[in-house]
């Protein structure tokens, strides 16, 4: 089954889905970390993906159902896969619906946290660029400044984090994202949970949900 985990840029999608695999032994499927992958290898979606990312626009639908067709093609139907980034628009969600016989959507969850909070997020970010690890100069700062508490590697600055992108993610994800919310509430899929607060507090409320699915 599928649990669309869903919110703003920063709202903690990632950091709460690698919780909740770790964790619980859920599959998570990013497909912002699958676009990044491909930017990474200069593939031919890679090519086309990386402007449009750092810019913070949506790169387009079909390239999109490509990727999350072979990601979750390597994923055991019995699994529960959390799906971060994907979808991002109504025409995403209904192709989505297209898999539901074999990956059916159980719950759309949507962290929910305030602008000003998610632009301190996004601007205080720091990824490692070798093991994928997240970090936050202030919220959740690595034990040695700019070095990766996992594998040492130097941390880096995602390019969509500079603020003017920052600011057109934000609203693409008003204008393109918000009404997947509805479309999942019309459903009785849609449910809200706080992304404010300790990562660890978040987590549990998560997990709550899910565990009653
Ligand atoms: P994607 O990688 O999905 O980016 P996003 O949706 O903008 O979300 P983020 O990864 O920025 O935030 P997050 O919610 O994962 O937060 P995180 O846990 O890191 O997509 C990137 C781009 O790819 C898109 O703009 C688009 O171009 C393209 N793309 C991807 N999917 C697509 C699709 N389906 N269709 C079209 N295009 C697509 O946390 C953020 C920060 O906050 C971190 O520093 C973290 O340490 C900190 N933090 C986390 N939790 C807390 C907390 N509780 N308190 C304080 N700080 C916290
Ligand atoms: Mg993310």
């Amino acid at each position: 089954m599928i649990v669309v985990l869903t919110g703003a840029p920063g709202a903690g999608k990632g950091t709460q889905a690698e919780l909740l695999s770790q964790r619980c032994g859920y599959k998570k499927l990013s497909t912002g970390d699958a676009l990044r992958k491909h930017v990474k290898l200069g593939t031919d979606i890679g090519k086309v993906a990386g402007a449009i990312m750092e810019k913070g626009e949506l790169v387009p639908d079909d390239v999109l159902f490509k990727i999350l067709k072979e990601e979750l093609g390597a994923i055991g139907a019995t699994e529960v896969v959390l799906l971060d980034g994907y979808p991002r628009n109504i025409s995403q969600a209904e192709t989505l619906e297209t898999l539901k016989a074999t990956q059916p959507v159980k719950a759309a969850i949507h962290l929910e946290v305030d602008r000003n909070d998610l632009i301190a997020r996004l601007s205080g970010r720091r990824v490692c660029p070798s093991c994928g690890s997240t970090f936050h100069v202030t919220e959740n700062p690595p034990k040695k400044a700019g070095i990766c508490d996992k594998c040492s590697s130097q941390l880096n600055q995602r390019a969509d984090d500079k603020p003017e992108s920052i600011g057109v993610r934000l609203d693409v994800y008003e204008k393109n994202t918000r009404p997947i919310l509805d479309f999942y509430g019309k459903k009785g899929l849609y449910k809200k949970v706080a992304g404010i607060g300790q990562p660890e507090t978040i987590y549990k409320s998560l997990k709550t949900v899910i565990d009653a699915l």
